[in-house]
């Protein structure tokens, strides 16, 4: 059985105080949880949340890194920096990166090999437009980016990947894919992993729903069988809603 995953997607939010005190929150909330916790938070909270997390269950990612290891890249910040600074994990190709910092398949591929290469692991984001969905081509535009973001990563890398799928219509929307299109789209990712490596890969890949994921409609997201936890914005920064969110991973675990 695969293990459900449960990541919050800060995005430009909280500064070091507040930071601090989320993680606080979420830490008691996290603590029985079965499911894994992850919190990806900006650049300048990641050493005070790293802090607040330790001895938690807690653990930390960034929102994105760049692919080369260091040099003229002003702005940036490399994998190998969010290894130093004590980070575990790394969002690359969220929507957001996409749709406003010219973020291409391309740059997608070449940022998931060098934080893989730096010893990160990744939560690969795919996920179709509006239109795109309108047009019926969603399983093509999510394979593509699935087969573009993992050219040449081996079989091996796979347990050190989690694909997030978050249709870019349901982000920050309030309209959430319906439970029954979370697992459809899953379902797909999961068969481009059999095509790509093997049916083992595909059985054992984390493929997470996000897009307005909330208190509410967790359970029902999570139930579904190829949907193997949640990558949550709006709802991550409310700590009782995602302790809620929290305890219907870790009840779903249960069953
Ligand atoms: P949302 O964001 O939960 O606020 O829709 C999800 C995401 O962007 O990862």
């Amino acid at each position: 059985m695969r293990k459900i995953v449960i990541a919050g997607n800060w995005k430009m939010n909280k500064n070091r105080a507040e930071a601090a005190e989320l993680v606080k929150a979420i830490a008691p909330k996290a603590e029985d949880a079965l499911c894994d916790v992850i919190v990806c938070v900006p650049f300048t909270d990641l050493d005070v949340v790293c802090n607040a997390a330790k001895d938690t269950k807690i653990k930390v990612g960034a929102q994105n890194c760049h692919w080369a290891k260091s040099g003229a890249y002003t702005g940036e910040i490399s994998a190998d920096m969010l290894v130093e600074a004590g980070i575990e994990y790394v969002i690359i190709g969220h929507s957001e990166r996409r749709q406003y910092f010219g973020e291409t398949d391309i740059t997608v591929n070449q940022r998931v090999k060098a934080a893989l290469e730096a010893g990160l692991k990744v939560i690969l984001c795919v996920g179709e437009l509006l239109e795109e969905r309108e047009q019926g081509i969603t399983a093509e535009i999510c394979s593509m980016q699935v087969k573009i973001a993992l050219t040449d990563i081996p079989a091996d890398q796979l347990d050190n990947i989690i694909i997030a799928y978050e249709p870019v219509w349901a982000i920050g929307t309030g309209k959430t894919a319906t439970a029954d299109q979370a697992d459809e789209v899953c379902g797909i990712i999961r068969n481009v992993i059999a095509s790509l490596y093997c049916e083992c890969c595909a059985e054992k890949v984390i493929i997470q729903y996000g897009g307005s994921m909330n208190a509410k409609n967790a359970a029902e997201l999570l139930a579904k069988p190829n949907v193997d936890g949640g990558l949550i914005g709006g709802a991550s920064l409310k700590p009782d809603d995602f302790g809620v969110i929290i305890a219907a991973a870790t009840e779903e675990m249960k069953k």
